[in-house]
């Protein structure tokens, strides 16, 4: 393959050139446009993982997996972590630019009046066994939206776009209650708009209508901040699911449902949740080296949670900045349970420090500390997946809009490599 200033030549077996487009983004490496290769030359390309593809043009998030750069909108996450809210950055990532003073008021108070569900909505939760796990939950209540809003999700409509963002951002929240609320056989607790978004949350998740709930800000602060840094994270699987599903023109309620239940899995969302499992079944820093050479062995599947990650191949910002709140949190919360802290810290040093981990680029990833934050406020790990779906379900709402407003969007509909057996005949069963 050769290089020239705007154009991939290639060479195929018959010795025929082709010429392919080079693209070039405002930061990044420029991207080859096969969108051509098979019309103009029968071929498709390979990429399972999809390790080297672009899916779409976007202009929301930009990620340098080298460096440790994660920007929403042009803004380093390390500036929005130390100055920004969620809410602010919600707006952001919905309306491309920082909010003023009054545009923040007002959408703040937009988000607010819409953090109720439909009375009939909690009568789903009535259906679901007392111990289902929160995201299976989310995941079918976020998609009976659909059948909630169906007057007002024409796509070509700005004012149903926004008011599709709006609902997601503020109803996941009283959702994810309900179903914690659910499980501990507490009765559901109603949102309270005088409160902010992390506030109204925990209002939700914590408070009992026997006693009055005290609000701890060092938690409504650790939760805004976990929401900022999982807000968005451009083509990642639940966020590209997204736009798969709403690529066919689906209700954009169902393709978030869809993003919720790609997030569930391990190697995704579902980490936080793992990484927890796995430090209690560590139990003890006498046992790491055990457990960080079962990591290693080949023959054995068990991975170190919360380390290595597929476009951070030095750190993961968003871990160095969590790294600091968990700090603070099991400080200033006086948390009893530490241990889990210390013996994280312990895995993390070993891990990093080892020949395996280092050469394969592995590092701790955002999810191996947000769940230890998430343990001290009090949450249980079954809700670590749901808090990380609310932080992301701005960013999910945010490319269904790109997706769906692009005059060159297509549906989503990736080749293959054929494997399977080529033609033959039918056989009837008596012969076979
Ligand atoms: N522990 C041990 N070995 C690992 C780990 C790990 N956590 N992660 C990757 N490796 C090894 C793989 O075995 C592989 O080794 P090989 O080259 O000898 O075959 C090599 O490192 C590359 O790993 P891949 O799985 O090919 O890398 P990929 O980019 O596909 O996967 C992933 C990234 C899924 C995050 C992976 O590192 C992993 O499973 N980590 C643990 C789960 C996790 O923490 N997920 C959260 C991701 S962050 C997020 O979603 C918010």
């Amino acid at each position: 393959m050769t290089v020239s200033q705007d154009t991939y030549r290639l060479t195929s077996p018959d010795g025929s050139e082709m010429e392919l487009p080079v693209r070039s983004g405002t930061v990044g490496p420029d991207v080859i446009d096969i969108a051509r290769l098979y019309r103009d030359h029968g071929v498709f390309t390979y990429d399972p993982g999809f390790v080297a593809t672009g899916s779409c043009e976007s202009d929301i998030t930009f990620i340098d997996g080298e460096k440790g750069v994660l920007m929403y909108r042009g803004y380093p996450v390390e500036q929005l972590a130390e100055h920004s809210s969620f809410i602010e950055v919600a707006y952001l990532l919905l309306n491309s630019e920082l909010p003023t003073e009054a545009e923040l008021s007002e959408f703040d108070n937009t988000i607010r009046m819409h953090t109720m569900l439909n009375e009939g909505m909690l009568n789903f939760f009535k259906g679901f066994r007392y111990d289902a796990h929160p995201m299976a939950m989310l995941s079918a209540v976020v998609g009976s939206m659909s059948a909630y809003y169906h007057d007002e999700i024409d796509a070509t409509n700005r004012g149903h776009r926004n008011i599709f963002s709006h609902r997601i951002l503020a109803k996941l929240p009283t959702i994810a209650a309900a179903a914690y609320k659910l499980n501990i056989g507490q009765p559901f607790i109603y949102p309270r708009n005088d409160l902010n978004y992390c506030e109204n949350l925990l209002h939700m998740l914590f408070a009992v209508p026997a006693e009055p709930y005290e609000i701890d800000p060092i938690a409504a602060e650790a939760l805004d901040l976990l929401f900022i840094l999982h807000a968005d994270h451009e083509q990642n699987c639940s966020t590209s699911t997204v736009r798969m599903a709403g690529s066919s023109g689906a209700n954009p309620y169902s393709a978030i449902a869809a993003g919720v239940s790609a997030l569930w899995g391990p190697a995704h969302g579902g980490a936080n949740e793992a990484v927890l499992d796995m430090l209690e079944e560590i139990g003890d820093v006498s046992q790491i080296g055990k457990y960080v050479d079962k990591a290693k062995d080949k023959n054995d599947p068990f991975r170190l949670m919360g380390f290595g990650h597929r476009v951070y191949k030095n750190f993961d910002p968003r871990a160095t900045i969590i790294r600091e709140m968990c700090h603070k949190v099991m400080k200033q919360l006086d948390r009893k349970d530490t241990p889990v802290f210390d013996l994280a810290l312990e895995l993390e040093q070993v891990a990093l420090k080892d020949d395996y981990f280092i050469e394969k680029n592995l590092y701790p990833n955002v999810d191996f500390y947000s769940g230890i934050i998430y343990r001290a406020l009090g949450i249980p790990t079954s809700m670590f997946t749901v808090m990380f779906a609310l932080g992301r379900s701005v960013g999910w709402a945010a490319h269904w809009r790109e997706m769906i407003s692009d005059p060159k969007g297509k549906i989503a509909r990736p080749r293959q490599l054929y494997t399977g057996p080529a033609a033959r005949d039918y056989t009837p069963v008596e012969k076979r």
